[in-house]
């Protein structure tokens, strides 16, 4: 596991960028593995800015996303695919058909959900999976407890989760209890792990999944396992890093 500290969020996102912009000029039919929430947005503006730029395309590419609130309609402004939309494919040269996002209104979620698998191995895998950290460790939907060879399913999002997500619905009552979500062993089969993670609210979390011994307890506490796992982080995540 590579740790890269950046002075601030936008140095994080060039950061990020940057990895990304190397392998998709390496391999123009790359399939990427994409995530939502606050913390990529920066990377994905810059993603953007590239493409417009001439620097890299993404017309050969294919797509697929961490994870879907169960329920919500893929128009529904609080969906992920909505999100990704907005924040990345309406303004990039991707193919929507090439993009996959769980579908939260699947009628039978389980065949869903294996049909998801099956389309990522199809794809030959997925070359580099962008993650997050949610405020409990989570890493995609896969919350404290979840088994570290777990698949594509339904997970029941814990309180905290609730709570932290609530920033974007109306009310703690609007936000879906279930979502769809890659395993983490669906994303620890990714060739390559990009985690970003910003902010003094997050120092905490960080230090317990990077630095304590890998523990179900802290989802992403596995990358530590992860063969080219690269955890990108601002000045403010990595405050509490390396004994203090
Ligand atoms: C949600 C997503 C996660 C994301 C997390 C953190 O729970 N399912 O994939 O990593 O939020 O979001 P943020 O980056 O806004 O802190």
């Amino acid at each position: 596991m590579k740790v890269i500290i950046c002075g601030n969020y936008s140095e994080l996102s060039i950061k990020a960028a940057d990895i990304m912009e190397k392998l998709i000029r390496a391999k123009p039919a790359i399939v990427l593995g994409l995530a939502t929430g606050s913390t990529p947005l920066g990377l994905y503006k810059e993603l953007i800015k590239r493409n417009k730029e001439g620097i890299i395309s993404f017309k050969k590419c294919r797509s697929f996303n961490l994870d879907e609130y169960v329920g919500l309609s893929s128009g529904d402004a609080q969906s992920y695919r909505y999100f990704m939309e907005k924040n990345l494919f309406d303004h990039i040269d991707i193919e929507k058909s090439n993009t996959f996002v769980p579908d939260g209104q699947a009628s039978d979620i389980d065949a869903y959900c294996r049909w998801y698998e099956q389309k990522i191995q199809k794809a030959g895998g997925i070359d580099i999976q962008v993650l997050g950290l949610g405020g409990d460790g989570h890493i995609a939907f896969n919350e404290p407890g979840s088994a570290f060879d777990s698949r594509t399913r339904v997970q029941k999002l814990a309180p905290q989760t609730i709570e932290d997500n609530s920033r974007f619905f109306n009310s703690m009552d609007d936000v879906p209890r279930l979502a769809i979500t890659m395993g983490i062993g669906t994303i620890m089969e990714a060739r390559k792990i990009l985690l970003l993670v910003s902010g003094a609210k997050k120092s905490l979390i960080v230090k317990k999944c990077l630095e304590a011994p890998v523990s179900e307890k802290y989802p992403a506490s596995i990358i530590q396992k992860h063969p080219d796992a690269v955890v990108v982080l601002d000045r403010e995540a990595a405050s509490l890093l390396g004994g203090k």
